[in-house]
């Protein structure tokens, strides 16, 4: 089987959906843009950005490999502590790879200090046999770090001080940070989060693999899969583009000229709903910018939504082929889930389901997708489909790559920095200020001006 993913465009096309379609005319003009840059940043390895070095990582695998047989072979379940780029990945390779016969159980908190989720998981878990991988590039990150506080407090109540150290696995920054500094001290187990890899782009270092692997997955499957992906552009024909130029082009195009401004990836597989999360971070934080790169303030940024199929058809569909006309959908398929069941012929003689029999849910399922791409078109909707030939360690090894270099080529074209996020530490600022912590008073006295009417206009 051909187990690369696909990118169908065809109704994209401003033969089938009008002025709400490209012209081959408007991809042409930017083509020599997309394939200059895919030639200086993915070609020439020395431009390329951090994320693409971690598919070709193979001592940091084997060091992720040997430590998740290490703490699988002493726990039954894995808690992972953290937020944002050091949670997502993980939670949608895992759901997405659904392995619930071997390795271990994993839980995840910290992102969120809401307490009744903390109870909540905490009541499902016994700490005796409970690994916790807290997961902090910075190491200061409040949500992450007050949660771990919390729960390293009951672990060393239920298994004293000494053996709650054969309990952690910090994944870090190999020399700075607060995780860094308390791992140093109690001498817990460590993994590194390369400086040039930003949250949302590592899911392939230690931060989404030590999970990832004790889920009982096969990690160096998933890195093949993202290389296959990478080294597809090396050698690609030079008159052509790449299926990630194409995506990002037709996006570009319709953010610019046609006010589409939103971007809805909607998987028809409930294994890939929690990957329509990790997308909308890697979209909203790598293109939400104020500033150029040539210095110019500019406030772009496409607002990506994570919707699941074919449940929305129920929910949003209605909006998506009577609203505005501000949209771009993608559609994930999967032509074979591994599994399926069948419809029995319960009901032969009754025509509002004896057209059912014999049908398989994934036939259901794909069909629902095809006909809801086609009324789209039929409504002038711009839409495509990324098609996956199955759900394997490799395909979403391939996905996670195919956005993530989509989103380079994203950053090239709004002529943005994709890979910082002022405003995600903003937030962190604020509250770092708003709790006292020390080297933040003066943030705090400008939060205090700033808010000094705050409150004054409130109805009952
Ligand atoms: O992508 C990002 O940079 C953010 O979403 C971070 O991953 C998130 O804020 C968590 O940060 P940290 O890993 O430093 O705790």
């Amino acid at each position: 089987m051909n187990s690369k993913i696909k990118y169908d465009y065809s109704y994209m096309k401003s033969e089938l959906i009008s002025d709400q379609g490209f012209t081959q005319n408007e991809l042409n003009e930017i083509s020599d843009q997309l394939i200059k840059f895919r030639e200086r940043t993915f070609v020439d390895k020395s431009g390329r950005p951090g994320y693409m070095r971690l598919p070709e990582d193979m001592e940091t695998l084997a060091i992720v490999e040997k430590l998740a047989v290490k703490y699988s072979s002493k726990f039954s379940t894995l808690l992972v502590l953290g937020i944002g780029g050091s949670d997502l990945g993980a939670r949608a390779v895992i759901a997405a790879l659904n392995n619930p016969d071997s390795g271990m159980n994993v839980e995840f908190l910290g992102a969120n200090t809401d307490p009744d989720e903390i109870k909540s998981v905490l009541r499902k878990i016994d700490l005796k046999k409970t690994a916790i991988n807290v997961i902090s590039k910075s190491g200061d990150t409040i949500e992450t770090m007050s949660t771990f506080i919390y729960i390293r407090d009951l672990l060393i109540k239920e298994v004293g001080y000494e053996s709650h150290k054969e309990h952690i696995v910090a994944t870090t920054d190999k020399s700075k940070g607060t995780l860094k500094t308390i791992s140093d001290k109690e001498g817990y187990d460590t993994l590194v989060v390369p400086d040039d890899v930003g949250g949302r782009f590592s899911v392939l270092s230690p931060v989404g693999l030590f999970p990832i692997q004790c889920a009982g997955n096969n990690c160096a499957e998933l890195l093949k899969g993202a290389l296959e992906l990478s080294e597809s552009l090396i050698g690609f024909d030079k008159d052509k583009l790449h299926k990630t130029e194409i995506f990002a082009a037709l996006h570009y195009l319709g953010y610019l000229k046609r006010s589409q401004k939103i971007h809805i990836l909607i998987p028809y597989s409930f294994r890939l709903k929690e990957f329509g999360f990790w997308f909308r971070q890697l979209w909203a934080e790598s293109l939400g910018k104020k500033d150029s790169n040539l210095g110019d303030e500019i406030y772009v940024g496409p607002t990506p939504v994570a919707a699941l199929g074919a449940t929305d058809q129920h929910s949003q569909f209605q909006l998506y082929y009577f609203g505005p006309f501000d949209k771009i959908i993608t559609f994930i398929d999967v032509e074979d889930p591994g599994h399926d069941a069948f419809i029995p012929d319960s009901f032969p003689e009754i025509d509002g389901v004896s057209y059912m029999s014999g049908l398989s849910f994934n036939k259901i399922i794909r069909t629902e997708l095809a006909a809801s791409s086609m009324a789209l078109t039929e409504r002038k909707r711009a839409n495509g489909r990324l098609v996956l030939p199955e759900i394997s360690a490799f395909t979403i090894g391939q996905l996670i790559q195919f956005f993530e270099i989509t989103t380079s080529y994203m950053g090239e074209l709004l002529s943005i920095n994709a890979y910082d996020q002022p405003g995600v530490e903003l937030g962190k600022q604020n509250m770092y200020a708003l709790f006292d912590r020390s080297g933040f008073h003066t943030r705090k006295i400008e939060l205090e001006n700033l808010t000094k009417n705050f409150g004054t206009d409130v109805v009952e």
